[in-house]
């Protein structure tokens, strides 16, 4: 299943946004422009009917409340709606459709409640809130069906599906120093501290099934690397990556991750995710630390991962190396371009002259990435 639609209003800067989306999806835009605002969208999602902890009130609390996400040029209409399409591929008809109006209570608790709340199971509308129980009892509108164990039954399907949801932006310098900052691992993880937890977690056999895959991916990368395995410390027993470094002394080339290059455990975290994962993958910037020749191999790689697991995968980049693939289609990639009332998002091929462009033989980013680049960027080198 995949994300096929999405229909968002007055969320952070976007006042708008309705677009048909790929089962790989490249955004682009210039800094602030709202791509990590957008993949925002279905961690709130996520975040809504997460098991534990999880739920809208929670959701909108941990971004700082309604008044933070509500776009700031919302005076007229301060309602946040977020409508989500999900079907088999990008060409099948609707699986699931599903939507939701979130405001905050103008006085009082000023609390978060459900304008409305609706949902469609192919095409036959399932959920038409507020029902009648709303009506008389209004608390009920501060939560969603979604999060409910006890009334989701008919749609655990999507509820699972929004519980995979994946973020993944490594910080190699939170991962390398994991054990000194424990207890204070960001909920969800989003920056791969527990990385090494999550692969302890897995069973045996499916851990080294990966990391087999891994070593074999990393080999490429960093051909010194001769072997890739996991263990346990001895004394400590927490969960370690150990490599074989082939340019050092025999014995002497052992590593384990806390030496890793950045580079190194960003692939290895990216590489773990894809594999991890068949919902739907967020990767925020996976070029940061890798070289631009591997950097050019990420999209058909992601292509390949998908044709067994299928994760939908969205990825937000800068980068004209990740974009230079001649397979990547101008649907597949959604321009961000920050406008006077907010950021507007286009899909690239619906921009006549990117459709010029790819049609004579430019890539991608030829193509879009002049559009992301700020008008003035040079006078950065003139400042004194
Ligand atoms: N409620 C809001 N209304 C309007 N704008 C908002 C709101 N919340 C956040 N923003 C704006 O969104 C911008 C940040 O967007 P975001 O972090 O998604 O950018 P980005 O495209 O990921 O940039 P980068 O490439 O630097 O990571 C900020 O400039 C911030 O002011
Ligand atoms: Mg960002």
């Amino acid at each position: 299943m995949m994300i096929k639609r999405l229909v968002v209003k007055n969320w952070r800067n976007f006042r708008h946004i309705d677009v048909r989306l790929r089962e790989r999806q490249f955004i682009v835009g210039a800094n602030a422009s709202g791509k990590s605002n957008l993949l925002d969208i279905f961690r709130f999602l996520r975040d809504v009917v997460k098991a534990e902890g999880g739920g809208l009130q929670k959701a909108v609390k941990d971004r700082g409340g309604v008044s933070k996400i509500r776009n700031l040029a919302a005076r007229q209409d301060p309602e946040i709606a977020i409508e989500i399409h999900l079907a088999d591929n990008a060409e099948s008809p609707d699986a699931w459709h599903y939507a939701i109006g979130i405001r905050q209570e103008p006085r009082g608790y000023r609390q978060t409640y459900l304008t409305y709340e609706r949902l469609w199971k192919d095409g036959q509308q399932i959920l038409d809130r507020p029902d009648a129980d709303d009506e008389v009892d209004r608390d009920r509108l501060t939560q969603t069906f979604l999060e409910q164990i006890n009334v989701n039954a008919d749609f655990r399907e999507l509820v699972r599906f929004f519980q995979a949801i994946t973020y993944l932006h490594l910080v190699p310098q939170l991962l390398r120093f994991a054990d000194s900052i424990q207890g204070r691992v960001v909920e969800d993880d989003p920056f791969g501290q527990g990385f090494l937890e999550r692969i302890a977690r897995v069973t045996e056999r499916t851990r080294r099934a990966r990391l087999q895959k891994i070593e074999q991916a990393l080999q490429i990368a960093v051909p010194q690397l001769e072997q890739l395995e996991f263990i346990r410390d001895e004394i400590t027993g927490r969960p370690h990556l150990q490599a074989l470094y082939s340019h050092w002394r025999p014995n002497a080339g052992l590593q384990r991750e806390d030496q890793f290059s950045d580079g190194t455990l960003r692939l290895m975290g990216l590489l773990w995710s894809l594999l991890d994962t068949d919902s739907v993958l967020l990767l925020e910037e996976p070029e940061l630390s890798l070289n631009a020749g591997i950097v050019s191999q990420l999209a058909p790689f992601i292509s390949r991962m998908q044709r067994s697991r299928r994760p939908q995968v969205f990825v937000s980049t800068h980068s004209d190396a990740l974009l230079t693939e001649q397979g990547i289609d101008g649907r597949e990639v959604l321009l961000l371009a920050p406008a006077r009332e907010g950021t507007e998002a286009k899909i690239a091929s619906d921009i006549d002259a990117v459709r010029t462009l790819l049609a004579s033989g430019f890539t991608v980013g030829e193509a879009v990435l002049p559009r992301t680049r700020p008008e003035h960027a040079e006078q950065l080198s003139l400042l004194e």
